[in-house]
């Protein structure tokens, strides 16, 4: 088949080179040129494990090629998939302006039959706004679904190679057979649903994983009380199979460019329809404030921050991957400088971009943990890459009082104990 992906971010590139692989004759459309360049040049604007192998490979076998000119990838197109970002408006809302923008500007190249498929995250009912566009300007039939992606970032290659399931919204028979063969060589379980329902499924499932994270750590709260050990706690409940055991790390609550945006727009879409004072809005309101509560907390049990040199162990939102949106660290940084502490920070692959991210808070990027913890009175190990979670932090104890953070519980207390630090996790002692 002939596809043309629109929007080259996580989804975009990860999905056109999946489908390369597959065999078909893949084209990746962005607006932005200098991204489109340096996929060109087999490069990767961002850092994703094994995207760039993947990319090169399938560039080589001139099956994935990349452009800027919509009448070039649209014409021959046989499935149109729109992978463009929908990040939150102020208020919470999904801002739907990229993919109607991309739909106007595909529109008037389609080819007769097309499907346009809308992968971007987007709340139940968007195909008719999409339909709407389309009708304004293209002369010929085409098809519309909803196929929403569940990939994550610094898994997105196996994630997309190995789904739990695809899920595929249309109305038409003929369309659930096409996208149904795009994605055989899967060989996983394809459900077939109403466009609205695939649409309500992507929200479900993310908002399902953030209520996950905001009661494990809600629970990890209540152990500070009460001498319990949260992660304790999750291998007694773990072994129940409603409950399962993965997917449960308390923390400084969840980040990144989907859980935030996306229970934020459940919580205002809930508001619209008068149903606002339901869970989705609390769980917002919960990990939006996390990370305050937290600081405050420490700052009692370390004596406060005023004049601590802080290390701050992570910079992005999660390890193997370079994105800073709505990581811990864009509010733990300002957090600490505002409460007058000195900030080191170090991140595998992140530091540059934290530089820009955090400039106005006097953050020190340095390149090794060892350099970041030579004068720490608190380590703070807040995303828990390999290298971080491996390092020997016995080699690098300082003759006075440190304090060690384990953000994400990563950590055996009683090892850091007996290298002599002051051990403080999350929701235990
Ligand atoms: C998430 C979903 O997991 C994907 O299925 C979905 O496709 C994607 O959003 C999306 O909508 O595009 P992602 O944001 O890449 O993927 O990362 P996750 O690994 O799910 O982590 C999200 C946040 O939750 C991170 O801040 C992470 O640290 C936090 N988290 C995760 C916890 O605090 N505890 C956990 O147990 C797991």
């Amino acid at each position: 088949m002939k596809i043309t992906v629109i929007g080259t971010g996580f989804v975009g590139v990860v999905s056109a080179a999946v489908y390369a692989s597959f065999g078909h004759t893949v084209v990746g459309l962005d607006i932005d040129e200098k991204k489109v360049a340096s996929l060109i040049k087999g490069k990767v604007p961002f850092y994703e494990p094994g995207l760039e192998e993947l990319l090169l490979e399938q560039q080589a076998t001139g099956n994935l090629s990349f452009t800027t000119s919509y009448a070039t990838a649209v014409a021959n197109a046989d499935i149109v998939i729109i992978a463009v970002g929908t990040p939150s408006t102020p208020e919470g809302k999904a801002n739907l302006s990229y993919l109607y923008a991309a739909t106007k500007s595909l529109s008037k190249y389609l080819k007769e039959g097309a499907i346009v498929v809308v992968k971007s995250t987007v709340p139940p009912g968007t195909l008719s706004g999409v339909d709407e566009i389309l009708a304004k300007t293209a002369t010929v039939g085409y098809e519309l679904a909803s196929v929403p992606e569940f990939l994550k970032e610094g898994t997105a290659v196996y994630d997309t190679l190995n789904p739990d399931r695809v899920v595929i919204g249309a109305t038409k028979k003929h369309v659930f057979e096409i996208l149904s063969e795009l994605h055989r060589p899967l060989n996983t379980t394809v459900i077939k649903v109403s466009p609205e329902s695939a649409q309500m499924a992507k929200y479900a499932a993310n908002a399902y994983l953030a209520t996950r994270i905001t009661f494990i750590n809600q629970i990890a709260d209540l152990c500070e009380h009460n001498g319990s050990d949260v992660q304790e706690v999750i291998t007694a409940i773990g072994p129940d199979k409603r409950v399962g055991g993965h997917y449960w790390y308390p923390g400084f609550g969840y980040g990144g460019s989907c859980f935030p945006k996306d229970v934020k727009e459940l919580a205002y879409y809930s508001r619209t329809v008068g149903e606002g004072h339901n869970l989705f809005n609390k769980i917002n309101e919960l990990n939006s404030e996390r990370i305050d509560r937290l600081l405050l907390n420490y700052a009692e049990k370390i004596g406060g921050w005023k004049g601590k040199h802080v290390a701050v162990l992570g910079l992005s939102f999660k390890p193997n991957t370079d994105d800073m949106r709505e990581a811990p660290s864009t509010k733990v940084i300002p957090w600490l400088a505002e409460n007058k502490a000195t900030i080191v920070g170090f991140d595998p692959k992140a530091g540059d971009a934290a530089k820009t991210v955090v400039a106005d808070s006097g953050l020190k990027v340095v390149t090794s943990i060892k350099e970041a913890v030579k004068d720490a009175d608190v380590i703070i190990a807040l995303i828990e890459w390999d290298e971080i979670v491996a390092f020997d932090y016995g080699a690098t104890k300082l003759d006075k009082k440190q304090f060690f953070i384990d953000a994400r519980n990563q950590f055996n207390p009683s090892i850091i104990t007996k290298w002599g630090y002051e051990y403080l996790g999350v929701g235990r002692e």
